[in-house]
């Protein structure tokens, strides 16, 4: 099986990683005649029951979409809001994933965060450095395209110094200046709220994952939504370029 990355034909060794776009907070406010800021709050709260379920449902890496680039056209007041969402979930989380094993890594730009955040940031990868249980990925101020553009120009700039020649760049080389470097790709990526798009993430990482939609609004979302999506991605057969499992398994 031909790879350069070593990560697109890897079979899926238990325990997955499940990466997921927690959409419908809006929506979910609406519904209820509450401002939206209060649909993100129980996004959070959505948040903390999947980490705390994942392992239960086979899940190891949990990747998900808290700030998009694209995030940042959002009403100031809603984007102030989501920053505050942040900092206040590394305040009260933080120490009990920390005392689970929990690893916490934060992908995307740090560039044009305040620096309050990025401390935050900082924070949260530090304090859980050492933690190998469970691996939780946050998006934040990420975008699928710009890790991709991030990736190519550390490239460039190693080739403007002299260290790299253009012909050295493979799927390998760019891999490694992604912010997801290191972390197998998501098995599944998984969407709430019914809508059927990837909205700029993990364009890269996507390629063999398999794309499961469920209708359930991101507040309401729970251990049975996981356990369902992992059932879903259980009863694909996934041939990564090739005829059948059997096949690539075989080919390694
Ligand atoms: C999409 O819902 C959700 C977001 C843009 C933010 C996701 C954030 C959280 C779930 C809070 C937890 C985040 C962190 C970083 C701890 P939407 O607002 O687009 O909903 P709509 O499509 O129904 O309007």
């Amino acid at each position: 099986m031909p790879t350069t990355t070593g990560h697109a034909a890897t079979p899926p060794a238990a325990p997955l990683h499940a990466a997921i776009i927690m959409d419908g907070n809006g929506r979910w406010a609406k519904k209820r005649a509450l401002p939206r800021i209060l649909g993100h709050r129980a996004g959070v709260q959505a948040l903390r029951r999947t980490v705390e379920a994942a392992p239960d449902c086979g899940v190891g890496v949990l990747t998900v979409y808290g700030f998009s680039t694209e995030n940042w056209r959002r009403p100031e007041t809603e984007v102030s809001e989501l920053m505050g969402l942040l900092k206040t979930f590394v305040d009260n989380d933080l120490e009990q994933l920390a005392r689970e094993g929990v690893k916490v890594r934060i992908l995307g730009r740090r560039e044009g965060l305040k620096p309050d955040i990025v401390k935050i940031i900082e924070r949260a990868e530090s304090r859980t450095a050492e933690n190998s249980r469970f691996l939780l990925q946050v998006a934040f101020n990420y975008g699928g395209q710009a890790d991709i553009v991030d990736a190519a120009r550390r490239f460039a700039e190693a080739v403007e110094r002299g260290e790299a020649r253009a012909a050295d760049l493979d799927e390998g080389v760019l891999e490694r200046g992604l912010s997801t470097a290191g972390v197998p790709h998501p098995d599944l990526i998984v969407r709430t709220s019914g809508e059927r798009r990837l909205s700029n993430f993990l364009l890269w990482e996507c390629a063999y994952a398999e794309l499961i939609f469920q209708d359930v609004l991101w507040p309401d979302y729970g251990p049975e939504h996981l356990k369902a999506a992992v059932a879903e991605f259980n009863k694909r057969e996934r041939r990564y370029g090739g005829t059948t499992v059997d096949d690539v398994y075989a080919a390694g």
